[in-house]
């Protein structure tokens, strides 16, 4: 110890503080679970779920046909004339080579991504919403993560105490934004999204977070998650008016993670972009700076590990534009194949081309049985004494809240845990079941929740559904009657 110098007081305290709950330690438990089954532990259970990431292929997701073909000879051409593939494939990869310096995935692009993809994007977005979208305002990015990761790096003030940025994130929320905040020693700002109203966004609930921290900060964005994870919500039209005018009379950016666009799940929901609202608002509004959020890894796609995304950032002064584009030039650029898969989603075979019919039918599949699974597991917590779930309206979560009894919430407090954490990790033992603590994303206090992904396949789904029920009623007789 004493020759080393990292120890842990010496690491950088923004470092060691930082928490991201969907990879903590109940998934470090739950991986040793899974060794010890396969030395042949005797469990209550023969194998371990992982819900608690939004991991697609991980979970048995088909990969999209198309993509891995256009995939695979952009990293191999020599397959161009060999294999069998579709002409349309063949043409898109060698559009994309042609994008690429030396005509390989192997070198590096431009730091905002390479220029005929970031035009695919450009048209894929105003198709999306009827509104202009320029390629220069589009840069790709090492998932959304990186892309958010940027822009809220771009946002800090570089001082520290009641100078620092605050930045207002929704509570639930995904723990980058926390974690990130962390890191960069900024001010979080937490807006409570109303659980009673559709886990909902209330303006006056934006007005009192932000009045609260302006003695202790620098209020400078509004990052907002619509379709939520981990809620499950999607914003109507007005609730993203209602957004923007507040951010107008803030003075505040507004970072909008979009990647859940194609999860809607909700009869009678639709995804509106925070991009298409503004610009739809008028003069007053069509100019306010604006960063959206796009991932490869969500989706029908669910190529999390291409690490693809992309940010869409406008009305920035041009200067500020400039700096934004320096700051991404250190990095150098986004892994070409990321950048492949985000063409081939922004850019999908149209009809009439040969893969047309395959990729539609394999998109239709994925979403199709997303849906079903959306709405077997709102039902089913919603069935079950002690638990009440909003619908899972969009993107890929449930975020049930428990009613967990005073024995139980006593027994977390002994063991130090949150009763939260205390209840999954008991699910855990005794059905095999990973899901993450409410706790994680943040809830209200003396609320209880817990996060599961709608992602494993529909059997293994069901059969752990009615595994839970049979644990959630026997955790509840046995701490009420304690
Ligand atoms: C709301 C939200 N934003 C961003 C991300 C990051 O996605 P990516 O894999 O593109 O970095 C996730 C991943 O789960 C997410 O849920």
């Amino acid at each position: 110890m004493a020759d080393k110098a990292l120890t842990m007081d010496a690491v950088n305290p923004n470092i060691r503080d930082m928490e991201y709950a969907v990879r903590g330690p109940i998934v470090a438990r739950a991986t040793e679970l899974e060794k010890e089954l396969a030395k042949g532990a005797n469990k209550p259970f023969t194998s371990v779920m992982k819900a608690n990431i939004g991991d697609c292929h991980a979970t048995g997701q088909t990969p999209i046909t198309f993509i891995r073909q256009v995939l695979s000879l952009c990293a191999y051409p020599d397959m161009m004339d060999t294999c069998g593939f579709p002409e349309d494939v063949k043409e898109r990869a060698k559009r994309l080579l042609g994008g690429c310096k030396g005509g390989s995935v192997g070198s590096y692009s431009a730091s905002p991504g390479i220029d005929v993809i970031r035009e695919d994007i450009a048209k894929y977005i105003s198709d999306r919403d009827g509104i202009p979208s320029k390629p220069e305002d589009v840069m790709l990015c090492t998932g959304a993560s990186d892309g958010i990761k940027t822009i809220l790096a771009m946002l800090m003030t570089g001082k520290l105490g009641k100078e620092r940025a605050g930045i207002m994130i929704p509570v639930p929320q995904y723990p980058l934004y926390s974690a990130t905040l962390t890191e960069f020693n900024a001010y979080p700002i937490p807006y409570y999204l109303d659980e009673e109203n559709h886990w909902g966004l209330d303006v006056k609930e934006l007005k009192r977070a932000i009045n609260e921290a302006k003695s202790n900060c620098v209020p400078r964005a509004i990052c907002v998650i619509n379709p939520g994870n981990p809620t499950g919500q999607v914003l109507t039209r007005q609730n993203i008016e209602d957004v923007i005018k507040f951010a107008k009379q803030e003075k505040l950016m507004i970072l909008a993670d979009e990647v859940y666009q194609h999860n809607i799940w909700g009869e009678g929901c639709q995804f509106f972009s925070f991009k298409k609202v503004l610009s739809e608002m008028g003069p007053e509004y069509n100019k306010m700076e604006l960063a959206s959020f796009m991932s490869a890894s969500k989706g029908f796609m669910g190529e999390c590990g291409a690490r693809g995304g992309y940010a869409e950032v406008v009305n920035l002064l041009p200067d500020v534009k400039a700096c934004l584009m320096k700051s991404i030039s250190a990095k150098l650029c986004p892994p070409i194949i990321g950048q492949i898969v985000m063409d081939c989603i922004t850019n999908p075979p149209k009809s009439g081309e040969p893969s047309y019919e395959k990729f539609k039918q394999e998109k239709d599949n994925v979403l199709a049985l997303l849906k079903k699974k959306a709405s077997m597991v709102t039902s089913l917590f919603n069935s079950i004494e002690g638990i009440k779930c909003n619908e899972v309206q969009g993107a890929m979560y449930a975020f049930p809240r428990i009613f967990l009894p005073p024995a139980a919430i006593e027994e977390a407090k002994k063991r130090n845990q949150t009763p939260d954490a205390f209840y999954c990790f008991q699910l855990l033992e005794t059905t095999g079941i990973c899901v993450v603590p409410g706790s994680g994303f943040g809830e209200k206090e003396g609320t209880y929740h817990f996060r599961i992904t709608i992602l494993p396949k529909i059997e293994e789904m069901t059969s752990a559904l009615e595994r839970f029920k049979e644990f959630h009623l026997a955790f509840l007789a046995r701490y009420k009657s304690n």
